[in-house]
């Protein structure tokens, strides 16, 4: 794909992702087993990430989505809001949630201690990306796709004022795009 000014550059080309999501689908293959468990794919960021990886899972799984809202902009506002809940209950399974990034670890957190109230089996965390360098709270992904510098990135679902998630590579912002 040919990218405009408005991107900085490619950061993860689609091949390298596709790979990675092989590599991260085997190693939940082996972990789960035969053991049921159930993805939580958060809406909207990871909606591209939990279709591709859920296509390379082979055990028992199934898939609901939750949708909360924790950001305007490039910053993070700080609040969580729950925007769609899950249709499913969730006491005595085994969860994975599926993120597009971990970026300072408040939505986790505060998603994780949600899921943790209504006593599932177990919890566990994918995110494709992360930027470990922008935590500000003690919260660690199970399964991580690319640790990335602190950068603003879009595509394979990450979106900048809800563009961009249909880029195929995940790419960098341009600074002029976000700082007029
Ligand atoms: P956190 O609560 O700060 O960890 O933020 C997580 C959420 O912020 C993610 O689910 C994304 O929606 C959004 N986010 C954080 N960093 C980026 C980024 O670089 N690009 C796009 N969205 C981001
Ligand atoms: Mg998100």
């Amino acid at each position: 794909m040919k990218y405009g000014k408005d991107i900085e550059k490619v950061l993860i080309p689609e091949e390298q992702i596709k790979a990675r999501v092989k590599e991260l689908a085997a190693q939940i293959n082996r972990d789960y087993g035969d053991e049921e468990y159930m993805l939580v794919c958060i809406l909207r960021g990871s909606y591209i990430f939990a279709a591709d990886l859920i296509r390379e899972l082979t055990g028992n799984v199934k898939i609901d989505f939750i949708s909360i809202s924790s950001y305007s902009g490039t910053t993070t506002s700080g609040e969580v809001n729950l925007v769609k809940d899950l249709k499913e209950p969730v006491q005595g399974r085994n969860l994975l949630i599926v993120e597009d990034i971990i970026d300072t670890g408040l939505t986790l957190s505060y998603l994780k201690a949600m899921l943790a109230a209504r006593q599932p089996k177990s919890v566990k965390i994918a995110a494709i990306l992360d930027k470990p360098s922008r935590r500000t709270v003690d919260l660690k992904g199970d399964y991580i796709g690319f640790e990335i510098p602190d950068e603003f990135a879009i595509g394979y679902g990450l979106d900048y004022e809800e563009k961009y998630r249909n880029l195929p590579d995940v790419c960098v912002l341009a600074r002029s795009e976000y700082e007029k």
